[in-house]
């Protein structure tokens, strides 16, 4: 099998679902062109139907961009793929996303049809997407809750019907990453045409798990991932992109790759936190502030020694173009010696000693201590020394 894993990016459409975050159409333009620097592959600029707003956007960046696939949503309602469809017409390469609810708890308690007129209105939507794109999308809302025969006989009718890729949502990001996997195995395994589209994952995060199913998806054989940058999305948000990017580059047992450049990560994301009012969370795994910052004095002199002891990614992977060793109470002696000498001050045995504990007592009261503390550090040891011995 291909081992190419494809790259679905809807921070412009799931993602901005954030309340609060809605973009206006010269923004959303700006981030596509980043996300196509990033090297994804398709971009989901929006809902046309939703709003003026959206459709406009979607019909601009169909215009602007020339890489990658831009794909619109719809449900699985005519007039939404046909406002999708017209969205779309200056694309180079166009998608229609359309698809509908398939768990009980949807077809019951929201469409309030039987499963039957699912499979209908699911074939129906793809047959009309297809008069105006060659790629749909079709997507089973709330898969992950989805009993998996029906699911497979819905997957099955809708390929037959057109469509192109077939995404698999965990809509409330309810799955565990073992049940996700063997959903994603079972339609392999089970749905006779399924050669003829590539499965696609979309996880949310509602109990932290998105970027685990995410990868166990394409463990068993889903060749798309959804994401955002950043993680950003409704609630507790979509699976984030430079996670599952930088877990495939990672991976020496993960034999995919994808075409993102992963040294635009870092700066795509402080794009989309500062275009969205966002600010990511310090602790964010790749792209968090302290994703490369050492705090304490064990792992300080761990680093000093040899980066690989505590870091798995070179900053510069991702674009940040340094890893910080950050000096507070917790830091050794170790730590300090080495921001020292990086200032020009070599200091060892007693001299070190003596300069550690005025660096304690500092770093006490004021939790981290930079460089111009740490000149000032230096000048009053500097002061005492020239003092006793006269
Ligand atoms: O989470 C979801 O099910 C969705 C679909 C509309 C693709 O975002
Ligand atoms: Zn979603």
């Amino acid at each position: 099998m291909d081992d190419r894993i494809y790259i679905f990016d809807t921070t412009l459409r799931d993602g901005e679902q954030v309340p609060g975050c809605k973009l206006n159409t010269a923004q959303k333009v700006t981030i596509a062109l980043a996300l196509e620097e990033l090297g994804v592959d398709v971009i989901e600029a929006g809902f046309p139907v939703s709003s003026p707003g959206d459709f406009k956007s979607v019909m601009e960046i169909s215009k602007v961009l020339t890489r990658p696939t831009i794909c619109g949503l719809s449900r699985a309602v005519d007039n939404d793929i046909k406002v999708a469809g017209e969205a779309l017409k200056f694309a180079k390469k166009g998608r229609i996303h359309t698809g509908i609810g398939t768990s009980d708890q949807h077809v019951k308690h929201k469409l309030r049809i039987t499963r039957e007129d699912v499979i209908e209105r699911g074939v129906k939507a793809v047959k009309l997407a297809r008069n105006y794109v060659d790629d749909v999308e079709f997507y089973a809302e709330d898969a992950g809750r989805t009993d998996n025969d029906f699911l497979a006989k819905v997957v099955e009718e809708v390929i037959k019907a057109g469509a192109t890729v077939v995404n698999i949502p965990d809509t409330t990001g309810y799955c565990l990453p073992e049940e996700y996997g063997a959903k994603i195995a079972y339609l392999i395994n089970n749905v006779p045409n399924i050669d003829k589209a590539i499965i696609s994952t979309h996880c949310h995060n509602d109990l932290g798990l998105a970027t685990a199913n995410s990868i166990a998806g394409v463990r068993s054989g889903a060749r798309q991932i959804e994401c955002t940058i950043n993680g950003i999305g409704e609630r507790a948000g979509n699976t984030s992109l430079e996670e599952v990017v930088m877990i495939i580059k990672k991976r020496a047992d993960i034999p995919h790759k994808t075409q993102v450049v992963t040294e635009r990560l870092y700066a795509i994301s402080n794009l989309v936190a500062e275009t969205m009012g966002m600010p990511v969370q310090p602790n964010k795994a790749i792209v968090g502030s302290n994703a490369f910052a050492h705090s304490s004095g064990i792992h300080q002199d761990g680093v000093i020694k040899n980066r690989l002891n505590y870091e798995i990614i070179d900053p510069a992977e991702v674009g940040v173009d340094h890893s910080d060793i950050l000096l507070t109470a917790r830091s050794g002696r170790a730590a300090l010696r080495f921001r020292l000498s990086q200032l020009g001050y070599e200091m060892e045995g007693e001299d070190l000693n003596e300069i550690y504990r005025s660096f304690l007592t500092l770093a006490d009261e004021i939790l981290e201590v930079r460089d111009p503390e740490l000149h000032e550090l230096y000048a009053k040891w500097k002061e005492g020394e020239t003092v006793n011995n006269g």
